[in-house]
């Protein structure tokens, strides 16, 4: 198969330079046009970027020159046949739905369309089916759609959860996270506010936590999505993290399971993309940890490439009815971000999609 051409909206930011790495060798995709803000457009993709990850800019973008993120420059670059977007929302809002419109399917990372009722927000090892939801994008009058990512604590949170919801059932859920710095951008946090500190508070987050388990956990009944029925609490942190979400999690099961079944459900969890080999799939969607002090960000958000979401300390909560208790760590800007937005595309690809 020739590869896909593909523009990257907001290259320069923390999710840009993810998408940036793991597309420099990808089998199905040929990054042709690095695309951000009025400010680094003209400028070599080297100079522009934001760079802060492990390795240097991979070599063959580095001389690059940045383009104006939007439909008519990106279109001068490259005949592109689809985009990733990793915008602010804000202009995600505008620029997304231009490409859509015109016929370039989009998959997103920005929250601007989540929910949206015809805008599936993918998971390709919880909810593929979903994918088809794209079809009613047409009643918009646009050519093509968009596909959106979870936010990144949803996306590792919701991928421990599945197992359990279609093992047990799931009545409620109670996260209390940690977040790393990586998850608010290159301007993100200043360094006055977090060291020696912890920050108790995430603007949207705990709102985007609860409404997107809802409908990413929810059924497509062939029209639209029926939301998930079971009630889901968040409180969201910012710690002195660098990279990997690490939340603690309260399940209230229907029905009643030990840790050990708990164990063996999410080591057996697998998908779609494990099904159809892609490319970006992890072996294991989820790693489960036996010691007493795992899992640790630093030690374990580069597990299964960044794309397994590691689980530990998996045990009863006797508060809760049927209670289990667990926590895990994901990979914000891979799990949480590009790596699942390029999953996304290659599960388009071999749907039909794309
Ligand atoms: N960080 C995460 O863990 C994470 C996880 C899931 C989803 N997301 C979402 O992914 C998106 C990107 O996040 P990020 O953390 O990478 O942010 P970031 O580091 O602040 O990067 C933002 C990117 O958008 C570009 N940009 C800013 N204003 C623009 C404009 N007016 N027109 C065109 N491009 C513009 C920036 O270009 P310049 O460098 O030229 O300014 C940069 O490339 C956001 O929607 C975020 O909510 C982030």
């Amino acid at each position: 198969m020739d590869k896909l051409r593909v523009a990257l909206l907001g290259a320069t930011g923390m999710v840009g330079q993810r998408f940036v790495k793991l597309l420099e060798n990808h089998e199905m995709f040929e990054l042709s046009v690095l695309a951000a803000s009025p400010s680094s457009a003209g400028k070599k993709y080297q100079d522009a970027a934001h760079w802060c990850i492990e390795g240097e800019v991979p070599e063959k973008f580095g001389e690059m020159t940045v383009v104006k993120a939007d439909l008519e420059n990106v279109k001068k670059e490259d005949n592109v046949d689809f985009v990733f977007s990793a915008l602010p929302s804000d202009v995600a809002r505008i620029v997304e739905a231009e490409f859509a419109k015109a016929g370039i399917p989009v998959i997103s990372d920005a929250s601007a369309y989540r929910m949206e009722e015809d805008v599936p927000i993918l998971i390709p090892e919880v909810n593929p089916d979903h994918l088809e939801l794209v079809k009613k994008q047409s009643n918009r009058g646009w050519r093509s759609f968009i596909v959106t990512n979870p936010n990144c604590t949803s996306n590792v949170l919701i991928l421990a959860l599945k197992p359990l919801q279609e093992n047990f059932g799931i009545k409620r859920v109670i996260v209390s996270t940690m977040q790393s710095l990586s998850g608010a951008g290159w301007f993100g946090v200043t360094s006055m506010a977090i060291l020696d500190n912890i920050l108790p508070y995430i603007k949207n987050e705990e709102e985007k936590v609860e409404r997107e388990a809802l409908k990413i956990m929810g059924e497509f009944d062939g029209s639209k999505i029926i939301p998930a029925e079971f009630k889901i609490s968040a409180s969201c942190h910012r710690v002195n993290v660098l990279e990997g979400h690490t939340e603690a999690v309260f399940v209230e099961l229907k029905s009643k399971a030990d840790p050990k079944q708990v164990i063996e459900a999410m080591k057996n969890f697998r998908g779609r993309p494990q099904e159809l080999n892609l490319p970006t799939a992890p072996e294991n969607p989820i790693i489960v940890r036996m010691e007493a002090d795992r899992p640790q960000p630093r030690l374990d958000r580069y597990a299964g490439n960044g794309m397994s979401v590691v689980v530990g300390r998996i045990r009863s909560d006797t508060v809760l009815d049927n209670g289990i208790k667990f926590v895990l760590v994901g990979h914000n800007t891979i799990r949480g971000a590009a790596g699942n937005a390029v999953l996304n595309a290659e599960l388009a690809v071999r749907e039909g999609y794309l």
